[in-house]
């Protein structure tokens, strides 16, 4: 295992670790900023393909899993977390269902004592954002590999090009990456230097680069934004999909916003209706910049 990726791992456990009794309140409960429309959705992708058990790629407090109960959905899964792992444990009141691993190792996506099971089908929600570049189709691959043929694989990011329509930090983040503007300033003149920083100065003030506002931790802990969370190109996430060998992948979208956060401030109920209304079609291709999430799903060969 490498030092990049041991030090990105550790930071993202401190992270979590002190959110495993309050992460399924704060996401799926009651007083969420979002209702859960990605559990509704994977529920719904787990019917259709008729899944009698599921392994949840990095599980969390069973946030997900707990949810499955009365579909007769088996539920498995594994998290970098101990803190996690435990409250998964708990919840689901069964310790062989839940174990520690990584989503970076391909043993970690069968249970420790048996090691050739083959699930119906993998989900994995939430965990893309934490692992690093270049990485993401031996992830979706071991998915893939988790799964007997023909099996469901669905997995969660946030969808980067969301940014084009945010008109804030992650607008400007998304502009700076597409421009590469570290590159750009390298191919620059000497006598071009000074204009670039001033038409730089120039589009970065067109966004409200103070929202959202940062997320820190708890305790000491670093939070969700000081931490490796990556936002994802939706249709370099589909390529990824296909080079790890999934079939039929299609991209879904969720978390749509009618308006641009911002914007929807000024009236959040109707805000709230009409992006929840969106969030009937997962299919709806506007859902390429205006949703937050993206869900990519395919078959394992
Ligand atoms: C945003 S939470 C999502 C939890 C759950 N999947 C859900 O959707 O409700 C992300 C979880 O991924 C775990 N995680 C982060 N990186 C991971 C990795 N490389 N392998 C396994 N789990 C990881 C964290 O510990 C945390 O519990």
């Amino acid at each position: 295992v490498g030092d990049e990726r041991r030090a990105a791992e550790e930071a993202v456990r401190r992270c979590y670790s002190t959110w495993s009794t309050t992460y399924h309140d704060e996401y799926y409960g009651e007083g969420a900023a979002h209702p859960p429309v990605h559990r509704d959705l994977l529920l719904r992708l787990l019917a259709d393909a008729g899944a009698r058990d599921v392994l949840d790629a990095g599980c969390g407090p069973a946030s997900f899993l707990r949810h499955l109960e009365g579909t007769g959905i088996r539920p498995f899964g594994f998290d970098l977390t101990p803190e996690m792992v435990a409250e998964a444990r708990r919840v689901l009141g069964d310790d062989d269902a839940v174990w520690e691993g990584s989503a970076l190792d391909p043993e970690a996506f069968h249970p420790p004592g048996d090691p050739g099971r083959r699930f119906d089908a993998a989900v994995c929600a939430g965990v893309l954002p934490h692992i690093p570049a270049g990485t993401d189709a031996d992830v979706l691959g071991f998915l893939a590999g988790a799964v007997r043929p023909g099996g469901l694989v669905a997995a969660t990011a946030r969808n980067e090009l969301f940014g084009l329509f945010t008109l804030n930090r992650y607008s400007r983040d998304l502009f700076h990456d597409l421009i590469d503007v570290e590159g750009l300033r390298a191919e620059a003149l000497p006598e071009e230097a000074e204009g670039l920083e001033q038409g730089l100065a120039a589009m970065d003030a067109r966004f409200r680069t103070d929202l959202p506002p940062l997320r820190t931790g708890e305790d000491g802990a670093p939070g969700y934004d000081e931490v490796l969370s990556r936002a994802h190109n939706p249709l370099a996430l589909r390529d990824a999909a296909e080079a790890a060998g999934l079939r039929e992948v299609r991209l879904l979208f969720l978390h749509f916003h009618r308006l641009p956060p911002l914007a929807g401030d000024a009236v959040p109920a109707l805000q709230r209706r009409a992006s929840l209304a969106m969030d009937a079609d997962p299919s709806d291709p506007r859902g390429l910049v205006m949703a937050s999430s993206v869900v990519v799903t395919g078959t394992a060969p």
